[in-house]
């Protein structure tokens, strides 16, 4: 048993920095590594090849697993009832994905015996928070290390150089000039000609979206039947939430809805100018808030829209395993409970618009919100909400006219009431 070595499990990506990451955790800490992926249903990913790569640079296992599921049912889920945009823009695609990553890799700890989890994330980024926040709080008694904080290649020249002396197989196609992290809820880009802000983004950063220029002339609608704050079925059509997601990615994709181009804060005090494509996820986002509209009473809509704004600060910080997250989620649980209904969404060139709303626990009430016949509103006791309603502020304004005080937002007319009739 002596010679037995101490394992660890690595979040693999198939990139060079996680290639590196496998033979540096062996020369450097004399590991056995034990390589996870995760299929959060990424584009264009040969997983088979990314296994062979692992394989081939040191790896003792690769484990590809299948999170999708997982993923659109634990995750996208709790996100979308969340209506969750970090600095209310962002999706949190990125961020959504690390917990789910880090709860397989600390199940594979466990399994092989392993007490110890690496990363390759770069000392820069919220990933590295993401991935240490998680695995501190799923597992407290593992060591975490971290080889691309501590190396110091100053270029991915120098990176590729030590990759062929210590034999990780190096990329033979010419790399993206961005970095990119993918999966089901949208795709994040960074780096290159993006990092000047002045910089328009160019065409080929994006993939999941046409230019909305370019779109088709005619515009199509797409019904989307939500059951418990859960998108059920499209155009009528019973589908799980995974495909739901796949097939709105397709066509809000279709439009060029759903790019993003932002200065985001992150939590290491940074600001990044990031890109991003989200078209399903802000579709499905703009049919669920539409239909909250309709259904979720009015303080509990408003009292929503300040937990979501901390959710999504939460899980964009890397707490999602955290109990305040826990408490938050089971507040808007309880929100989504009678959210049923249909949105019918109209997409045409860059936009995704709310065109028609239904819900049998629709709060809408016609015969109070009516202009026309039929009207039920108790206009009556308008006066009197209005009088209670202002009556404090009233007598404050009462106090200050008696003391010659005048109210600093309320300045006297520039000009006088004949001055503008000579005009
Ligand atoms: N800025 C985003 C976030 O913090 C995206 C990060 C993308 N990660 C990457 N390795 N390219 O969630």
């Amino acid at each position: 048993m002596a010679d037995e070595k101490e394992k660890v499990v690595l979040a693999y990506s198939g990139g060079l920095d996680t290639s590196i990451c496998i033979k540096w955790l062996q020369e450097h800490y004399g590991f056995e590594v034990y390589a996870v992926v995760g299929d959060l249903g990424q584009e264009h990913e040969d997983f088979e090849a990314m296994k062979a790569k692992a394989l081939a640079s040191g790896a003792t296992q690769c484990l590809i697993v299948d999170m999708r599921e997982d993923f659109a049912n634990e995750y996208l889920s709790c996100a979308l009832a969340a209506n969750a945009m970090y600095e209310n823009k962002y999706p949190l695609v990125s961020a959504l994905s690390r917990p789910l990553i880090v709860k397989h890799l600390v199940n594979v700890a466990h399994q092989v015996g392993a007490h110890t989890i690496a990363h390759g994330c770069t000392g820069k980024g919220n990933d590295q928070v993401r991935f240490e926040s998680s695995i501190m709080i799923l597992d407290p008694t593992l060591n975490i290390v971290a080889p691309a904080r501590e190396w110091d290649f100053k270029t991915r020249e120098e990176e590729m150089d030590w990759a062929s002396a210590h034999g990780v197989p190096v990329p033979t196609t010419k790399s993206s000039p961005y970095s990119i992290d993918d999966n089901l809820w949208g795709r994040a880009i960074e780096c290159g000609v993006l990092e000047d802000p002045w910089n328009e983004p160019p065409d080929d950063i994006y993939t999941m979206t046409v230019d909305p220029e370019a779109a088709p002339e005619e515009p199509f609608y797409v019904e989307v039947d939500f059951k418990n704050g859960i998108p059920c079925s499209l155009d009528g059509k019973a589908m799980s939430y995974l495909d739901i997601i796949l097939k709105m990615n397709e066509l809000a994709g279709s439009v060029g809805f759903g790019r993003l181009d932002m200065i985001e804060n992150r939590l290491v005090g940074v600001k990044s100018r990031e890109c991003y494509e989200v078209p399903g996820a802000m579709a499905l986002i703009v049919a669920h808030k539409a239909l909250e509209d309709l259904c979720l009473e009015r303080g509990v809509l408003h009292y929503k829209l300040g937990i979501e704004q901390s959710w999504a600060d939460l899980v964009y910080n890397g707490l999602w395993f955290s109990p305040l997250k826990e408490a938050l989620d089971a507040f808007i649980a309880s929100t989504q409970n009678y959210l049923s209904g249909t949105v019918r969404l109209k997409f045409y060139k860059g936009c995704c618009t709310v065109v028609g709303l239904r819900s049998p626990y629709s709060l809408y009430s016609m015969d109070l919100a009516t202009y026309g016949e039929g009207d039920q509103f108790d206009r009556d006791a308008a006066k009197g909400f209005i009088d209670l309603h202002s009556l404090s502020c009233k007598v404050w304004a009462e106090n200050r006219l008696k003391m010659g005080v005048q109210s600093a937002s309320f300045k006297p007319a520039e000009k006088t009431v004949d001055e503008f009739g000579a005009e």
